[in-house]
């Protein structure tokens, strides 16, 4: 009966942001949806200020900035930085004619550069993502843009020819990027110069022309390990929007690695698990090794989830000890966040964060009430949560939005995602 209930909703996953603008740029799938972040920010007062501590493709800050609304977004990972902002800021009608005149250039660069040894980038297999003809067109195209442009930059008009470079590496791909865990076509389709330049100039021509309208607020992208005391000035924010890394073993690494490898942000296999260690969750590589031996340092956690880490360690599976360390480690780092987010934080601030449940042989982590304990103990008011979809056609996987005050002694509920469907089944499962 419950499943029948909560709908998967296509509409809150980064499915519905595709066809709009900037957000469509490139994707990635754990992105969160625009008419979700819309509904949380729904009716804010404009002098609102919004921080996204993960911000992933900069959706919260787009979203912010298009409504009118600041917002300052953290994230560990340089190419999403660089993209997060490329998508904020605004594009002056003289700098978009001077990117088309450049890329007339490129075009005729990439024909002198065709048959030449051009550099291509160090990923594994790379057969497997595109047949020689294609690589040598792709190589000669990239070169041509360095030639013209120079390696990606911040804030410069030449972000989005290299953003339609990441879209079209991925488009003549083999890669089928309709879900979280990524696979290959059986064929690798081999492209014709003329097809490969047209193909790009399509893709830049639709970038160029969302790029062109204008936004009214003010959103940036800082590199900030958000379980660092960091901050950015003196600033403090009135809203906390965002949804982070959820406990289920994805890395954003992986999906990210083609346009990361090509746009020289990455380098070598190593390098993206030292990126993967950073990130909260992250199990890539390097990372998972260093969890075997990972130890916490002392902060004080909830009892509930010792409790929930004893329960996988008990199901003596052979990588039990590793995934008890891996799910300990989450929810610390997400302690530590919580806890260092606090004096960023203007007085009655609010709080909405979207996460997922998970499971470990069988056992149920129970991400939202997990975070909602670290809140409680962290002198936090207000804590709740609610249900806004369903995430799985068959486990009782579900993705919430945990919400809570700060230094706010009115009640608080938030109005967005209360539909009956989902208050039963919230009372359903406990
Ligand atoms: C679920 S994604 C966010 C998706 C985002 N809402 C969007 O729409 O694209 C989580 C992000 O958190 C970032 N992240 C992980 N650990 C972090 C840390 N310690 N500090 C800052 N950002 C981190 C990851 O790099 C990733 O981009």
């Amino acid at each position: 009966m419950m499943d029948m209930k909560i709908k998967q909703r296509s509409d809150y996953t980064f499915k519905y942001n595709k066809k709009l603008g900037r957000h469509g740029w490139l994707r990635l799938t754990p992105a969160y949806s625009v008419k979700l972040v819309e509904e949380i920010i729904d009716n804010l007062p404009e002098d609102s200020f919004i921080l996204d501590p993960f911000s992933g493709t900069a959706t919260t800050g787009l979203v912010a900035a298009e409504h009118g609304i600041s917002a300052h977004c953290f994230d560990i990972n340089p190419f999403l930085i660089w993209l997060g902002n490329s998508k904020c800021r605004n594009y002056s009608y003289s700098e978009i004619k001077e990117l088309k005149i450049s890329i007339d250039k490129v075009i005729i660069k990439c024909q002198e550069l065709v048959d030449e040894d051009n550099w291509l980038p160090n990923i594994h297999n790379i057969q497997r993502w595109w047949c020689e003809q294609t690589l040598k067109v792709l190589g000669a195209l990239r070169q041509a843009l360095v030639n013209q442009f120079g390696e990606p930059r911040d804030n410069h008009v030449s972000s989005l020819a290299w953003i339609s470079f990441c879209r079209l590496i991925i488009e003549t791909s083999s890669a089928a990027f309709n879900h979280v865990s990524m696979s290959f076509h059986n064929e690798v389709t081999a492209f014709e110069i003329e097809q490969i330049e047209s193909l790009y100039l399509e893709i830049l021509e639709a970038i160029i022309q969302s790029a062109g309208d204008n936004i009214s607020g003010n959103s940036s992208v800082h590199f900030v390990d958000s379980r660092e005391p960091t901050s950015i000035g003196d600033f403090q924010y009135s809203h906390v929007v965002t949804s982070p890394p959820y406990p289920n073993r994805i890395s954003y690494i992986r999906e990210l690695r083609p346009y990361m490898y090509w746009t020289k942000f990455l380098d070598t296999a190593r390098e993206a698990g030292e990126l993967d260690w950073k990130a909260i969750g992250g199990t890539w590589g390097i990372a998972t090794s260093r969890l075997q031996d990972w130890e916490s340092n002392a902060i004080e956690l909830p009892e509930s989830l010792k409790a929930v880490v004893s329960d996988i360690l008990q199901t003596k599976e052979k990588n039990s000890l590793l995934m008890g360390n891996y799910v300990w480690k989450y929810f610390h780092d997400m302690h530590l966040h919580l806890q260092n987010l606090r004096p960023r934080l203007k007085k009655g601030a609010v709080l909405s964060y979207i996460v997922g449940n998970s499971s470990f042989y069988g056992v149920q982590v129970h991400t939202e009430q997990l975070l909602e304990d670290s809140l409680r103990s962290l002198g936090f008011t207000n804590i709740g949560s609610k249900i806004v979809r369903k995430r799985n056609s068959k486990k009782e996987l579900f993705e919430y939005c945990v919400y809570a005050t700060w230094q706010e002694t009115r009640k608080y509920e938030p109005a967005y995602f209360s539909s009956r469907a989902a208050k039963q089944i919230q009372l359903e499962l406990f």
